[in-house]
């Protein structure tokens, strides 16, 4: 009974010390994230001229086919270093992007907003949170300013977004949800000094999905995802894997796909791929909207690593241009060509077979 006694004199107050001690260390961690006031932060980002209208700026004419007569799956990617403030765009579609966005959010919140229940992800939210909302002060100060409280405004939808540290991560991403044009993901690993570990989706925003479910992807690791990729295991796999573990917060690497939608939608869960075992029917000419429904669909993705949490992040910006566009930009032919020499697996996985008859007509035509 006496040693009983003892036992637990010695080792309560030892379990009571190592929480303490616990809490301590996360509280450490934690502050040296967000205990800068964003209006102490030095200023890093060159801001975008005084005259600069949100409302006339013209989306960016990202068109990766061009000079593409043959489609390589490869890493495809350029570093943005040099020029830190082209990484979050605003332009003339941001209110209605914000728009859809706060409509899908709504309706499909589990496909759409996702956190992993972990100190280490709640962590990396609120630092990814911080480092948007300093760039887009700095960045777009005519529209983005901070208050006496420290409090953000976005004068644009005349709104304040909250402070990182007071807030559930799940409303952090609705708030930038509400605030940027590009989506986002958060990867991290379980033990980030294992080279061998793949880095897994653990936090993300996807109001814009191509043509694939969201919540397939949530906490799991990046070969996972990209396995209806077509060469992903021959072209990419080795190369991504140490792409993500090199990846440092001083780069900002970009990389551009591109396909070709029959309908309006930004956000798809589904019909833009053909994945092993459909059946692909062609459309016919007359199926298609082409006056108001036929886009080019380009995704502006930027990869960089936050420099406390470690985690890599990637940005999403998803533009849709209308076929007559391109058509009046005079790359018809450019288009054609690179539709044309898509290899077989990438053609199906695009599918072409559906689309790709119908939208050369409809390029070649006067
Ligand atoms: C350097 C980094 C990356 C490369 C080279 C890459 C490459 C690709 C390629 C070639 C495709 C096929 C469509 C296309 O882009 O043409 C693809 C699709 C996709 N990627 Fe990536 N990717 C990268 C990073 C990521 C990351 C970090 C994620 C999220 C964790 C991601 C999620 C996806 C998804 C969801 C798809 C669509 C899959 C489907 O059709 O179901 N990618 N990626």
């Amino acid at each position: 009974m006496i040693a009983m006694e003892s036992l637990t004199g010695i080792l309560l107050p030892c379990i009571i010390a190592l929480y303490v001690a616990a809490w301590l260390y996360l509280r450490k961690i934690f502050l040296n994230q967000t205990s800068v006031p964003l209006q102490n932060e030095p200023t890093t980002i060159e801001a975008i001229g005084e005259d600069f209208d949100w409302e006339k700026a013209e989306p960016r004419p990202i068109r990766p086919f061009k000079g593409k007569k043959i489609y390589k799956i490869n890493m495809g990617i350029s570093n943005l270093a040099q020029t830190p403030e082209d990484w979050l765009l605003i332009e003339n579609s941001y209110l209605k992007s914000i728009e859809i966005r706060k409509s899908v959010t709504t309706e499909f919140p589990k496909n759409t907003v996702y956190v992993h229940n972990s100190p280490e992800t709640h962590l990396a939210v609120r630092e990814f949170y911080d480092k948007v909302l300093k760039y887009m002060c700095e960045r777009y100060p005519q529209y983005f300013a901070i208050t006496e409280k420290g409090h953000v405004h976005n004068k644009i939808t005349s709104t304040t977004l909250p402070i990182a540290s007071e807030t559930d991560p799940r409303d952090l991403i609705l708030s930038l949800a509400a605030n940027i044009e590009e989506d986002f993901l958060i990867l991290m690993k379980d033990n980030p000094s294992d080279p061998d570990e793949e880095y897994k989706s653990r936090a993300s925003l996807t109001g814009f999905p191509a043509g694939f479910d969201p919540s397939e992807g949530h906490n799991k690791p990046i070969s996972f995802i990209h396995s209806p990729v077509p060469q992903y295991e021959s072209k990419l796999k080795l190369s991504m894997g140490k792409f993500f573990n090199r990846l440092e917060s001083k780069d900002l690497w970009c990389r551009h796909n591109w396909s070709i939608q029959t309908h309006k939608a930004r956000f798809s869960l589904a019909n833009n791929h053909a994945y092993e075992g459909q059946k692909v029917e062609q459309l016919k000419y007359e199926d298609i909207d082409f006056e108001e429904g036929a886009f080019l669909r380009v995704e502006r993705q930027i990869l960089t690593r936050l420099p406390h949490s470690r985690a890599n992040i990637m940005t999403v910006r998803t533009f849709l241009t209308p076929l007559k566009q391109i058509k009046e930009e005079g790359l018809s032919n450019e288009l054609c060509d690179a539709i044309d020499g898509l290899p077989d697996d990438v053609a199906f996985y695009k599918k072409r077979g559906a689309w790709g008859e119908a939208v050369k007509q409809y390029l070649r035509e006067p």
